[in-house]
Formats: C-alpha cells, structure tokens, sequence
C-alpha cells in the first residue's frame, strides 16, 4: 500500500479541514493508499518519533469540513534551515526533517502552506528527494500563480461582517470607525473587504497615501451631509512618513498601538471628528469555512492527490482561468502577489467614489 503524508505549515485559517477530508478520501478511498497526517507542520518532523498520526475515512464523518483551523496543528515558526535556539544562536535543522520523513517511510507529500512554507517545504523535499505537491492556502492571498488560496474568502468575510457592524455605530453617533486589517505585506483583505462592506477610504500598502487627501475626502463626505466613515487599513501600512508600524514592532508602534490608532489619531486631528479604532486581528482567521474555500478546498486537495499519482512532482495546484492546474512550484515562490494598483479592484474602487489615499 503506498504511503504519503500531509501536513499543514504557517498560520492556520479556514478551510485547513476541508482539504485534508478531501485529501483523504481521495487518496484512501480512490486510490488504496495510505495516509499519514503529520502534526505541526515541520515541528512534528523534528520530534522522535515524529509526531504523526494515521488519517483515515472515520475522522472525516463528522463537522470538520466546517470547522476552522486545523486538526494536524500546525506552526509559523521555526524555518529547520535557520531554527532558532533558545540562546538566540540558529541552526541547520533540515538533515533530522528528511529522517523524519524516512522513518514514516513516506513516497510523498502533500504541503498546505502559504508562500514562505511551500518554498521551505519544497527544500526540504528536494534534498529528501520526496515527490511534493503544494496546496496555497493563506488568509493573505499573496501566492503567486493562483487566482484562490484557501482562507482568503472566509477571512474576507469576516472583515465585510465588521464593517457592517461597525456601520451602525458610526452612522448613529456621526464617528470614523476605523477598522485595521491584518494580510502581511499585501492589502487584499483590506480592498476586498472595504469594497464589499462599503468603506469610504481604504488603505493598501501598495497605493502610497497622504493625510491631506484623507481629511478631503472626510471634507468632501461631510458637504454631502454624510457625518460618518468608514476606514478600512491594511496592517502593512506605513505612517505618512513611511515609518513602519505594525508589521515590525517599532518606535512607531510604541507610540501608536498599530497603523490603525495612528491613522485614527491623524484624522480625529485633521477633521475633529470623534473616531475609533477596530483591530480584527485573528478574528479573520478562525471564521467558518465560507462556501468558496470549502469548495476551493475540495478541488486542490482531490487535484493534489491526483497529482502525486501521476508521478508528478514539485508542483503547486492553482485556480486560473476557471478551471483547477498545477505550475511548477520554483515558478511561484518567493515572488508574493500583491495588490495591483492597475488592477479590475482598484479601478471598481475609484470608480464607487473610494478614497485610496492617493488622491
Ligand atoms: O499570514 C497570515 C497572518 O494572519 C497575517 O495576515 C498576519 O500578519 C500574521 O499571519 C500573524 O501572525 P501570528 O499568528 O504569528 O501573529
């Protein structure tokens, strides 16, 4: 009976069940095989004996295609080419990663992970010279080559649901309620989410902004009778002076408690008005599947399988062009996809009257 493994490596996120129930049915009951679920992503390969577990049909019966997270566990930390020691030193871990892999005597792997954890697990694979198949998932949707990464549409959801709750208090107390959102480096969630919830600004760390063109549109928003706003900011903004404030801990954010309470302070100081600040935070990530990841997660994790028993290997799957492929997995990592300022959303933004800071 042939065996592969699967595991699930970065920050976890809606939808991480669903493709492991995909996963298993496909390969279990389509092709005969045997399915090891590593736990912890890479951390489980460097236990001995190698924290793992065999996923079979029967932990599938129940809610896990709705539920959040991950039933492997999985972590963020610990890149086993550069792991970190408790003394602060860093070390090569990558040779106890392919025993680990030996020693569950696997012929392949099956790898949900974002971009960081689909190009440290196609190194590991390559020198465990083990067929890989990678899955993006990522609240962010910053993979590259894929139009669907599992997690993004729920955690868009999750914000949208914020501003329609945020929208109540703003309209009845006339207040700018600004609501942070995380997306690492890239501001998807915050475009997509300010559309869709119908924010009046909306903040990308791909469109530079200034306050003055803030305070116009709070101005221009305020001639129109309108005495409340809605801000959406995407966690990689910077200050106006280009100082980072969330994304790495700083003077700045010592100051202002994230990029959201600076750009609260700013505009309560430009306009006068009364404003406050929402960080959403992990909130976005643990949200019930929505029906587009469950749905994207059930055709990458049939797609992945597929895949391997082809005899195909280093790939990632992707969603393009309205169907399911696969792109060599050298020709998508570190390359993020961010936001494109030309894009179809950018231009859907302007077009509603959206201020992007830049104008
Ligand atoms: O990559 C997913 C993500 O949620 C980012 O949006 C965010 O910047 C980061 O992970 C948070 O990481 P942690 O869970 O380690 O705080």
């Amino acid at each position: 009976r042939r065996r592969i493994g699967v595991l699930t490596s970065g920050g976890d996120c809606a939808g991480l069940n669903a493709v492991l129930r995909a996963v298993v049915q496909r390969a279990v009951e389509g092709y005969g095989w045997h399915v090891v679920g590593i736990h912890k992503g890479t951390a489980g390969l460097l236990s001995r004996p190698v924290e793992a577990e065999t996923l079979d049909l029967s932990r599938f019966q129940g809610e896990l295609l709705r539920r959040a997270g991950t039933i492997l566990g999985t972590t963020n930390k610990g890149n086993p080419f550069n792991f970190p020691l408790p003394d602060g030193r860093r070390l090569d871990r990558s040779e106890e990663i392919v025993e680990g892999f030996r020693e569950l005597e696997i012929e392949g792997l099956i790898g949900i992970g974002g971009d960081g954890s689909l190009a440290i697990l196609s190194r590991l694979c390559e020198k465990a010279d083990l067929p890989l198949i990678g899955i993006p998932k990522t609240i962010d949707n910053d993979v590259a080559g894929t139009e669907v990464a599992i997690g993004y549409a729920t955690a868009v959801g999750v914000a949208t649901d914020a501003l329609d709750h945020l929208q109540p208090t703003a309209a009845s107390h006339d207040r700018i309620m600004v609501l942070e959102v995380m997306g690492r480096d890239a501001g998807h969630i915050a475009l997509a989410a300010g559309i869709a919830g119908g924010a009046d600004i909306i903040l990308v760390p791909e469109i530079p902004y200034s306050l003055d063109n803030l305070k116009r549109k709070i101005d221009e928003l305020r001639r129109r009778d309108r005495n409340f706003a809605l801000v959406v900011v995407a966690e990689a903004v910077r200050t106006e002076e280009g100082e980072a404030v969330t994304a790495s801990p700083g003077a700045a954010k010592a100051r202002y408690g994230g990029i959201g309470h600076y750009i609260g302070q700013k505009l309560a100081e430009a306009t006068g008005a009364e404003v406050r600040v929402t960080v959403l935070g992990h909130v976005q990530r643990g949200g019930t599947p929505v029906p587009r990841d469950r749905l994207m997660a059930s055709i990458f994790g049939v797609h992945a399988v597929d895949l391997l028993a082809a005899g195909k290997r280093d790939r990632m799957v992707a969603w393009s062009g309205r169907t399911v492929t696969d792109l060599a997995l050298v020709d998508v990592v570190d390359q993020p996809h961010r936001v494109d300022p030309q894009g179809a959303l950018v231009h859907a933004a302007r077009g509603l009257g959206i201020c992007l800071g830049d104008r």
